[in-house]
């Protein structure tokens, strides 16, 4: 049986090097190291802003940070890709550009809530693949958000520091996201994925039939200017509550969206209205092992992503029409904010290799939407969210 191929789940190779790395860069040893997991999102795309729910799961993909506290409000980080980041946390985090921002813009929200706090000298690496829909944005978010409360010794809870990695993404990123990807990241739980209702915040845990694998399949490309559209969407789901008279669409019917007259508008809340039923009937499917209707619900919702909700690309509409002929699979759908990045399928375990082998050999990026990194297949197994090492 094949699992988490391809990918490092932190064990004391990664957890030396960073160590490594962090006394040679600061000529001691670190405080604490931080990890924190990517998630990928099982089913329930584009519902958290909507009040709804979703049915996320980390992955063994993460960033670790490993630290220690500075006399001052100074930071000092290296991230092993990315290069240095300086700033002190009086600054305005707008004035810190790159991914350096993340981390300024948690500690601003964290000072301005517990009245000032210390920096910290700082060293990142991280295994989970930039712009995939992976969630590394807010696995950063959340390690740095532990880094501070353990550091800082901060009375405050894992969700919210949720919170304040959304409002990152809302207040300095320009990315009006929901919840889900910075909940997955801190309260996921090994072997389960985490149902959550995103308008309660309350979570369960839900798990995953043994006999089926998920399989992450990274298209390798890329889009840059995800967000605007992202933010569109978010705006037409807002007009589409407002028109129907309903505080979110969380509490509209696909009846009540027949009276939608905009007919954009009336596809986007039918995507998020069946959505949010797909959620709850997987959920079902997987407590009674009927692998065929969870998988047959997945395939609907990329249907759903790509037609009514049209934030699909050709890249993730090919390898998901790719893998749906591959042996072994239940069904396919697109992940996490969409356009391109990955995808991810439900695919019998004793069929996992011959599923990957496959969708290998008959995948390619079309010609519309060029790969900028390799494909790459992950079968990946749940696991724990944010943790102290
Ligand atoms: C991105 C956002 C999430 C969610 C998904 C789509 O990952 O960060 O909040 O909206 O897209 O489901």
């Amino acid at each position: 049986m094949l699992k988490n191929r391809n990918v490092n789940v932190s064990n004391s190779d990664h957890v030396g090097k960073i160590s490594d790395g962090f006394q040679k860069q600061f000529g001691s040893g670190p405080d604490i190291i931080v990890r924190c997991p990517g998630r990928v999102n099982l089913i329930g795309e584009h519902t958290d802003y909507n009040d709804g729910f979703v049915l996320p799961m980390a992955l063994p993909f993460e960033t670790l940070i490993a630290a220690s506290s500075s006399e001052d409000a100074q930071m000092k980080l290296i991230s092993e890709e990315f290069g240095p980041a300086h700033f002190s946390l009086e600054d305005n985090p707008m004035g810190t550009s790159g991914w350096g921002r993340y981390i300024h813009a948690i500690g601003s929200l964290l000072a301005q809530s517990n009245g000032g706090l210390l920096g910290w000298n700082g060293y990142i690496c991280s295994t989970i693949p930039i712009g995939a829909n992976l969630s590394s944005s807010a696995a950063l978010e959340i390690a740095a958000g532990m880094v501070f409360k353990h550091l800082g010794k901060l009375e405050i809870t894992l969700t919210e520091i949720a919170l304040i990695g959304q409002r990152v993404e809302n207040e300095f990123i320009g990315v009006r996201s929901g919840i889900m990807d910075q909940i997955a990241c801190a309260l996921s739980q090994r072997d389960t994925a985490l149902l959550l209702d995103c308008h309660t915040l309350q979570t369960s845990m839900v798990s995953i039939p043994e006999d089926v694998a998920v399989v992450i399949m990274d298209t390798g490309t890329r889009r840059e200017l995800r967000s605007s559209e992202y933010n569109k969407r978010r705006e037409s789901c807002e007009s589409a509550a407002l028109d129907l008279g309903v505080p979110s669409l969380r509490n509209a019917s696909l009846d009540d969206i027949t009276n939608l007259s905009n007919q954009t508008l009336r596809r986007r809340a039918r995507h998020v209205v069946s959505e949010n039923k797909r959620v709850l009937n997987t959920v079902k499917a997987f407590s009674t092992g009927d692998l065929l209707t969870a998988g047959q619900l997945f395939t609907d919702s990329h249907l759903s992503l790509r037609d009514d909700y049209e934030v699909s690309g050709p890249a993730l509409d090919r390898i998901v029409e790719v893998s749906l002929g591959a042996p072994g699979c239940f069904g396919a759908r697109m992940t996490g904010g969409g356009f391109a990045g990955s995808a991810l399928a439900l695919v019998a375990r004793d069929e996992v290799n011959n599923f990957c082998k496959f969708v290998k050999a008959n995948f390619t990026a079309p010609r519309t939407q060029p790969a900028e990194t390799s494909v790459m297949l992950y079968v990946v197994e749940a696991c724990d969210g944010v943790s102290v090492l």
